[in-house]
């Protein structure tokens, strides 16, 4: 655990420099020894389900290795890898004939263990230097009464001077499982010189045809047409608008009072005095507002990284780089949060603060504690180390909760004084009746129709790589998504803020941030559809830990629209209120 913690700091301190193993340059002398690591063994269809790979009756190799497991960094521990050597003898160049390495004597248990995995479609990762291999456990016959199980594991490496740069496993030799017999496990190895370069080496396991189809391509360019029409719109409407509603009030003044009260005015300029009335429970909205920024930043930083990097091919970075970069940018969190509670008035900042830096840490932990609960009473790999939740506790409150406090100190500071162009008014104005659907309620609910639709494509592409473990590379269709997704939410909250201002109701605050936070909940319908209709996921651990997750992913995604509309609402508010002229 010491050693864990120790790797995890010392990651996070060299940003994922390579740790101490041999293995770790990649580069072999002839003749040296090459690990194969046993990682996990699971149902095919519940990609997350996963058990450490001798969990199964399997046997080990004699040979010993220096080091037994490794977690090599943060995201391995999260994503429970569980690495444990095979104790194959493999040798840099050397080809090794067909040889059996361990013999597994087929109790009653054991037998009824293996058939349970067959049953279930178990397969099996492993990882050589750093690059997975799959494979399955076995197999049943066509009218499920006989279980077979592989027992040959042929491995074809492929070397280009002194680096590995390509692993083929085929699976030989099916025996059929009975009670008490023994069963001989053998393995072969065959180098082959490969052309393929050591940089290219992940290549075979992206899978263009599905991430570069069409429909992707289709979907960036729909999306983006949205963006055009609803930015025209918005500017057309807004323009004309305004245009003829300033024409109005400026010829109000060249008008005598007695005109000008009898004069039609109505529609946003009336509530001058009321719109920068703070939100109702200031602590909580400024707390939200602040994560929302703080999740936005965090994703555009990731994304940006893993692009420039070519990150997502190491095991676990993208993982570790998205805590680190998360929990490095908190000062953004603090600031706007801070800076926005400064400006309601609200005084107890601290609590705020607290709030704010907790929030999402707070909600990811307790949902990874809950699946945690399930995760160990199924013995599943996924199940968090103890040292990686006290490294994580230690991050969050030694890292995150002091940046926060740095930001919101800043933001109170630099930009919490500033005060609104209107003054607010003492008495708050009644809000005249109006029709149903310029309610706050309605608009919130409809708000995320059109953020969703644009992103609606891009989330069965993230759904399918983080749920059927297909690599996501596409990280330029990621941010481009992002950016569009930034603009349509804030559109679409202006144009609501609008109307619901010309409705003179002054409960725009709330309004926007709900209305652009709303697109998570239908982000979240689409994952039980997605769960229902494109997966094949069953049991009550996979279960559980998809919803939980895609409710925290969720709970993120709604988190960074609503602060995205509720910041760029408030630029629009301040902007066409700084030119009324208030008598
Ligand atoms: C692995 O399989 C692929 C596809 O069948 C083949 O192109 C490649 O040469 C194989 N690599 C090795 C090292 O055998």
């Amino acid at each position: 655990m010491q050693k864990l913690v120790l790797l995890t700091l010392c990651n996070f301190l060299l940003f994922h420099q390579p740790t101490c193993a041999d293995e770790d340059s990649h580069t072999y002398i002839d003749g040296e020894d090459v690990l194969l690591w046993m990682n996990t063994v699971g149902p095919y269809h519940n990609r997350q389900e996963t058990y450490e790979y001798f969990r199964l009756p399997f046997c080990q190799g004699s040979k010993v290795s220096k080091i037994d497991r490794h977690h090599e960094n943060l995201g391995d521990a999260l994503q429970g890898v569980e690495l444990k050597h095979s104790g194959l003898d493999i040798r840099f160049k050397e080809n090794v004939g067909l040889t059996q390495y361990c013999t597994i004597e087929l109790d009653q248990k054991k037998f009824e263990s293996f058939v349970y995995a067959v049953k279930n479609h178990y397969w099996y990762q492993m990882y050589m230097d750093d690059l997975p291999i799959w494979g399955i456990v076995g197999e049943a016959d066509e009218n499920g009464e006989d279980y077979y199980m592989w027992t040959h594991k042929k491995l074809e490496i492929g070397y280009n001077t002194d680096q590995i740069v390509d692993i083929n496993l085929t699976s030989e030799k099916k025996v059929k499982l009975v009670p008490n017999m023994k069963i001989q496990l053998t393995y072969e190895v065959v180098w082959k010189e490969s052309t393929i370069e050591f940089r290219d080496r992940y290549e075979k396991y992206l899978d263009p045809s599905f991430f570069q189809h069409r429909i992707h391509w289709f979907s960036i360019f729909n999306s983006f047409m949205m963006v055009i029409f609803l930015v025209g719109l918005v500017s057309m409407i807004l323009m004309r608008t305004l245009r003829k509603d300033y024409a109005r009030y400026s010829k109000d003044d060249d008008l005598d009072d007695m005109e000008r009260d009898l004069g039609d005015e109505y529609g946003w300029k009336q509530i001058h005095g009321d719109v920068f009335r703070p939100a109702p429970n200031p602590l909580l909205f400024s707390a939200l507002v602040g994560s929302g920024a703080h999740v936005l930043s965090a994703a555009l930083a990731v994304v940006l990284i893993v692009m420039v990097g070519d990150l997502y091919t190491e095991r676990g970075t993208v993982v570790s780089t998205a805590v680190f970069v998360f929990a490095a940018i908190s000062p953004i969190n603090g600031y706007v949060g801070g800076a926005l509670y400064a400006r309601m008035g609200g005084r107890a900042w601290i609590k705020e603060m607290v709030v704010s830096a907790l929030l999402i840490p707070g909600l990811i932990s307790s949902t990874a504690f809950f699946v945690n609960f399930i995760a160990m009473y199924y013995h599943a790999s996924r199940a968090i180390p103890f040292g990686t939740m006290v490294a994580m506790l230690c991050i969050i409150l030694f890292v995150i909760l002091p940046l926060s406090l740095i930001g919101t100190i800043l933001g109170r500071n630099i930009s919490g004084g500033s005060s609104p162009p209107c003054r607010v008014n003492a008495v708050p104005r009644p809000i005249p009746s109006k029709r149903w659907f310029m309610e706050p309620s309605v608009i919130a609910c409809c708000g995320g129709i059109l953020p969703f639709g644009s992103i609606f494509i891009e989330m069965y592409f993230i759904f399918t790589s983080f749920w059927a473990y297909k690599i996501y590379y596409v990280y330029g269709f990621t941010l481009l998504v992002l950016v569009i997704l930034a603009i349509v939410t804030v559109c679409v909250t202006i144009v609501c803020t609008y109307f619901l201002l010309n409705a003179e109701d002054y409960r725009w605050q709330w309004t926007s941030f709900l209305a652009a936070s709303s697109t998570a909940v239908y982000v979240y319908m689409y994952s039980f559809y997605y769960f229902f209709f494109k997966t094949k996921m069953y049991g009550l651990f996979q279960t559980t830990y998809y919803f939980g997750y895609m409710a925290v992913f969720s709970i993120g995604l709604g988190l960074m629209c609503g602060s995205l509309g509720f910041l760029g609402t408030s630029m629009f508010v301040h902007k066409i209120y700084t030119y009324v002229k208030i008598d």
